[in-house]
Formats: structure tokens, C-alpha cells, sequence
């Protein structure tokens, strides 16, 4: 299976653009140091990509990579649509983007696609442009491209919903039970495997809580790429970008006694941190917290890796 990592930053990228934050500041000065929002390419079948979310930086990710970019007919396109682990708009907002396309596919849970349809009418305001294909998302692996070989299945890991749909009930959602997740697939993670290795990639750039079953699926995956939104529980406080911790703003945190990185420490499977915010100490290569990360056996996610699995 092979994916390539197309962003690595929380909503709003690294530099934002209205912040004069250290990271950012940090990403002007160092270019190296600049992340796009985060998001994913993976290989489903021979020419045929999907963007796991697709961020306000969609046409750039998809400009930079060789085995994205069209051809070699004029209106060729290898990328064959998205998958969704949520609705929150750093993860959507790129939809919008790819309406010149005829049509391409979005494989989303059944309240992720309510909240992209009920309340940001992305299908009535697409339509005239371009045919949206949904597909559905379950537990159960399913092939992410017809007759493909890579499965998608999902661990669901929170009910917290974008602000825009806060007030949905999960009543409000047409058909939102339609998948068997209920208010449980709000956001999800997802096992991305090759049928024919049985390499598990498992992606979770939200994570809430740690449950049994994202815990199995951490012991049963080849590589995670996970939630590194926040280094320490309190950051969005003493930061002053939230009154809420990591975790109530639905973000495990990395470090601390309830940080992932702790429980990562014995998984078997090489782990990436990704969906870095701006505030978070790890955007600086040189911080001692980027450090420890190493001496832990953790990595930090890079924009533009290529992880062949
Ligand atoms: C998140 O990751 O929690 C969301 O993207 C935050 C937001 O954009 O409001
Ligand atoms: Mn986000
Ligand atoms: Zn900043």
C-alpha cells in the first residue's frame, strides 16, 4: 500500500494567516518549518488516489505531487475522490474545490455526509457543477474503489460535532442511523488495509478518547498516524486560544499522564504524529519536546512523506 502524507497542520496551516503566534512566526522565518493542513493520499488501485479529507489546501497538495497531478489525456485525473474521518470544515472545505471535475466519489460516515449536505448543502450548491458519488463507511471493511485492493473500515472516536452542526440532533439527520454508528460517527478513524498483504495503516488526525477498540486497532496496525493537535493538555489555555483543554476541545493530548504517547509506547507499529496546531511546541524542530518525542520512539508527520506499507 502506498500513501503519501499531504499535510501535517490542525485548521488554519502553519503559518495562519492572522497569526503572529511563535509557530507561526517560526514557519515564516523557516520555510522548512511551514505545514499545510492536514490530509492524506492513498493508493486504492493502480492510478486511482483518494484524499483522505479534503483541506483548503487540496489543489496545492494536489499540484505537488507527481502522482496526483493530471494526464495524460487533458481531463485525466488519477484522483478518484475522498474519504472523510469527520465534517469539520479543515477537512471539507477542499470539496468545494474540485468542482471542475465531472464527478468523483466521497466516502463519508452517514452523519458526516447529513452534516455536509443538511447544513452546508454542499450537495445542492455542487450540483450544478459536478456529480457527487457517496459512498458509505462502516466498521465492516469494504473496498475503498471498486474492485480495488486497498479496505476502509472505521474505529469510531468521538460525537463531537463542527461547530456549524452543533445543535444537530442525531434525530435531526435523515437516515443518520443508516450506517449503525448513530451519533458515534461524528468523527471516526480509519483502517486503511491491503487486501492482499494485510498492511494496516491506521489514521486518526481527531482522536477524543481512547477506546478498547481504537486500542486493538493500534495493536493490529503496521503504521498510525494520529492526533498530534496539542503537546500538553493545558496548551490551548496558556496559549489563550481556548478556555477549553486539548482534551474538552476533543483532542487528546501527546504528553502528560493521559497522553497518547504513553500508550503508543509499546504498540509495534511505527507511529506519526500529525494535525499539528500553531501553538503546539513540536512545529519547532528544535524544541526539547521534539526531542523526547525521538527519545520515545515517536516520529512527527512531514508534509510530502511517502510511506510505502
Ligand atoms: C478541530 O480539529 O478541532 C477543528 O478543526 C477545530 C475547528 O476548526 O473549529
Ligand atoms: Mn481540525
Ligand atoms: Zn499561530
Amino acid at each position: 500500500m502506498l500513501l503519501q502524507v499531504l499535510g501535517t497542520a490542525a485548521g488554519g496551516g502553519l503559518p495562519q494567516w492572522n497569526c503572529a503566534c511563535p509557530g507561526c512566526s517560526g514557519a515564516r522565518a523557516h520555510p522548512g518549518r511551514r505545514r499545510r493542513h492536514a490530509s492524506l493520499a492513498v493508493r486504492a488501485d493502480e492510478g486511482r488516489w483518494y484524499l483522505v479529507n479534503a483541506t483548503p489546501d487540496i489543489g496545492d497538495q494536489i499540484e505537488d505531487s507527481a502522482e496526483l497531478r493530471p494526464g495524460p489525456g487533458r481531463r485525466d485525473t488519477p484522483v478518484a475522490g475522498i474519504v472523510l474521518t469527520d465534517a469539520e470544515l479543515d477537512h471539507t472545505l477542499g470539496i468545494a474545490r474540485l468542482r471542475e471535475a465531472d464527478g468523483f466519489r466521497v466516502v463519508a460516515t452517514a452523519q458526516v455526509r447529513r452534516a455536509l449536505t443538511d447544513r452546508l448543502h454542499l450537495d445542492d450548491v455542487l450540483a450544478p457543477y459536478t456529480k457527487i458519488t457517496w459512498r458509505g463507511l462502516d466498521v465492516e471493511p469494504e473496498p475503498l474503489h471498486p474492485g480495488g485492493g486497498v479496505e476502509v473500515s472505521v474505529v469510531p472516536v468521538s460525537a463531537k460535532r463542527p461547530r456549524y452542526a452543533a445543535e444537530t440532533a442525531a434525530t435531526d439527520l435523515r437516515g443518520a442511523d443508516a450506517d449503525g454508528l448513530g451519533d458515534h460517527g461524528w468523527v471516526t478513524a480509519l483502517k486503511l488495509r491491503d487486501a492482499a498483504t494485510g498492511r494496516c495503516l491506521l489514521y486518526a488526525p481527531a482522536l477524543a478518547v481512547w477506546t478498547d477498540a481504537f486500542q486493538e486497532a493500534v495493536e493490529s496496525a503496521d503504521c498510525v498516524i494520529l492526533d498530534g493537535t496539542f503537546w500538553d493538555d493545558d496548551e490551548p489555555r496558556h496559549t489563550g486560544i481556548s478556555t477549553r483543554t486539548a482534551t474538552e476541545m476533543g483532542h487528546l493530548p501527546i504528553a502528560g499522564p493521559l497522553g497518547t504517547a504513553r500508550r503508543l509506547a509499546a504498540a509495534r507499529a511505527r507511529c506519526l504524529y500529525t494535525h499539528l496546531n500553531n501553538t503546539n511546541p513540536l512545529t519547532n524542530p528544535e524544541s526539547q519536546q521534539h526531542a523526547l518525542l525521538g527519545s520515545w520512539g515517536l516520529e512527527v508527520a512531514a508534509d510530502r512523506m511517502v510511506i510505502e506499507l
